[in-house]
């Protein structure tokens, strides 16, 4: 089975080409960042007038570099939620005209679904069940996965994201936009003994997490060393850092409580967020102490893209399901 995966939710078209037999045989990705750093923050319009110039030759390139025709396909795997929605109805208008042009199943994905089978697009995969850490720009989950399809929350941000606390802080510092990969390269900086930031909700049961009160007191750190003359860059990479831990340890003790509360010694992390160095490393100390195993995406598969949008409709498809020709767009759609 060869499936087409597109992926257009957010700022990025990803095209990518998966086969049930030889894995992954191209992808492409075309990133709208440039065009929407001048705004500071995705414009939902520009978003889906770009996803439109660029999905039709991005297909073609990719199957160039794949060397199979059009005609070779037997699926088409498309992102059909949560997101912006003139950006989703882009990907999944070019999907349900393809497949019924060529008379071949297209099937709507989870966005979420696709990051988080992102991990079995590597070589070194993990088995089910395992405990999944989904952190991106507008999700920070924790779940138990037992199989394809076979997803329980565990725990939730009561407010926001991972990825968002990194672009608010990003935005607060003036450090520009994606904020989460520019306070990271700053954070490298950063002295880790200066500021000491509080772990949100660990001294509280339960998985669930907020990352609001991380963004408020950066805020308030800022405007202290503001007053006290002391507004430099190396204080910004100063907070980058404590941010940037803060994060890291408060996300590894919550992993680490759900792992003893299902019994589970196998841990995928994925999403943008999943990117962060630092915090890769702390879950991968985690996991060695444990002697369990962790799981990361590659790193151009953390953040959005075709391949895992290829891959978890390659599943879907494999295992039978198939929608009609009505194309869903579903911009808000709960795991
Ligand atoms: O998964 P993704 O590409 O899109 C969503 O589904 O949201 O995640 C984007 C998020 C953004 O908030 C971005 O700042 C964050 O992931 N991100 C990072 C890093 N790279 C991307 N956050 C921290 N460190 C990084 N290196
Ligand atoms: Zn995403």
């Amino acid at each position: 089975m060869l499936v087409l995966g597109i992926e257009s939710s957010c700022d990025e078209t990803g095209i990518a080409l998966y086969d049930g037999e030889n894995g992954l045989l191209a992808h492409r990705l075309y990133s709208q960042v440039e065009l929407h750093a001048l705004y500071g923050g995705v414009v939902p319009e520009l978003a889906s007038r770009d996803h439109i110039r660029r999905i039709i030759p991005l297909i073609q390139d990719t199957l160039k570099a794949a060397e199979r025709q059009i005609s070779d396909l037997s699926g088409i795997a498309y992102t059909a939620g949560p997101g912006l929605i003139g950006a989703l109805l882009t990907g999944a208008s070019v999907a349900r005209s393809l497949a019924f042009s060529l008379n071949i199943p297209a099937v709507g994905v989870h966005h979420m679904e696709g990051h988080l089978l992102a991990p079995m697009l590597e070589e070194n995969k993990p088995q089910f069940p395992f405990i999944c850490l989904l952190v991106s720009g507008g999700h920070s989950m924790i779940i138990r996965v037992d199989g394809i399809g076979r997803y329980r929350l565990l725990g939730d941000t009561l407010d926001d994201a991972a990825g968002e606390a990194f672009d608010k802080t990003a935005k607060l510092l003036d450090l520009g936009y994606p904020g989460g990969p520019e306070v990271s390269k700053l954070a490298l900086q950063g002295n880790s003994e200066r500021y000491k930031f509080p772990r949100p909700m660990v001294d509280r049961p339960g998985l669930d997490m907020s990352f609001s009160g991380l963004k408020t007191y950066t805020l308030n750190t800022w405007k202290q060393a503001q007053k006290e003359n002391d507004a430099t860059l190396q204080t910004k990479a100063d907070i980058c850092r404590a941010f940037e831990m803060a994060v890291a340890d408060t996300l590894a003790i919550k992993c680490k409580r759900a792992l003893e509360q299902e019994g589970l010694n196998r841990l995928v992390v994925s999403g943008g967020v999943s990117a962060n160095r630092e915090i890769r490393e702390k879950l991968q100390n985690l996991m060695k102490k444990r002697r369990g195993e962790a799981f990361f995406p590659r790193l151009e598969f953390c953040t959005d893209n075709g391949a895992m949008i290829a891959y978890a409709g390659a599943q879907r498809l494999m295992a039978g399901e198939e929608q009609g020709l009505n194309f869903s767009a579903t911009p808000r759609w709960s795991l």
